[in-house]
């Protein structure tokens, strides 16, 4: 469906810079699933794909799905693009920007199957801890957004970030840990992170997670 080059790419900010009223911007643009993935599909998505590894294979053995994919890095999104078309890939969109600002304005109600998230930034530093993705209000945000039987798939190598994760989910009491794994959650796939960790002999751990009923 998506046949020209950065065609498969939605650029949020561009729609705001034709707005002058500010207030506009509170109004969400709802991506219409139907009409953009030609698909009668709920949506799997991932959050910061990197170099796309994961994404690749995912779309390609998920050809039935609608992948919405988010990546802050334009450069990333730009290369991830090429590498869609050629592998002749047509049911992802990719979305360069913040995943909570995308989550909150694009992303339907009730329409995510699947979340992944694989590697997220660690910031280790204390004084950084503030800009890590995961966290209660970014769980609180996409509450709403996850279908009823959705799952959120997790890795990181970072066991202070693991631990937060941990706490984060136990002080909001609306997710259910259903499994916590040594390693990554699936053989089938790699990350570009989950081979420089696995290189240097790090330890992986991963999150599977669903809604409280
Ligand atoms: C450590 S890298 C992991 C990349 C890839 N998932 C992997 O496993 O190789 C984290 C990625 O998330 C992206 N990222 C970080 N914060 C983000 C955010 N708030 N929204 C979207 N992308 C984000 C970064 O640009 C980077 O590409």
């Amino acid at each position: 469906m998506f046949k020209n080059i950065y065609k498969n790419i939605l650029f949020p900010y561009n729609h705001f810079e034709k707005l002058n009223d500010y207030f506009l911007l509170l109004e969400p643009k709802f991506i219409d699933i139907k009409k953009t993935f030609n698909k009668d599909s709920n949506l799997c998505v991932e959050i910061g794909f990197g170099k796309g590894d994961f994404l690749i294979d995912f779309a390609k053995n998920n050809q039935d799905k609608a992948i919405l994919a988010i990546e802050r890095s334009q450069s990333l999104v730009k290369e991830v693009s090429k590498k869609l078309i050629l592998n002749n890939i047509d049911n992802v969109l990719l979305v360069e920007g913040l995943a909570d600002f995308i989550f909150h304005f694009y992303i339907p109600f009730s329409s995510v199957e699947k979340l992944i998230i694989n590697f997220p930034d660690p910031y280790p530093k204390k004084a950084h801890i503030d800009k890590r993705l995961i966290n209660k209000r970014f769980l609180k945000l996409i509450y709403n957004k996850l279908t009823k039987d959705s799952l959120i798939y997790i890795a990181t190598d970072s066991e202070n970030y693991r631990d937060y994760i941990i706490n984060e989910l136990q002080s909001l009491n609306i997710y259910k840990i259903e499994k916590f794994l040594l390693g990554f959650y699936d053989d089938n796939y790699q990350t570009k992170y989950l081979r420089k960790w696995l290189k240097l002999n790090r330890k992986i751990y991963s999150f599977i997670i669903s809604k409280k009923s």
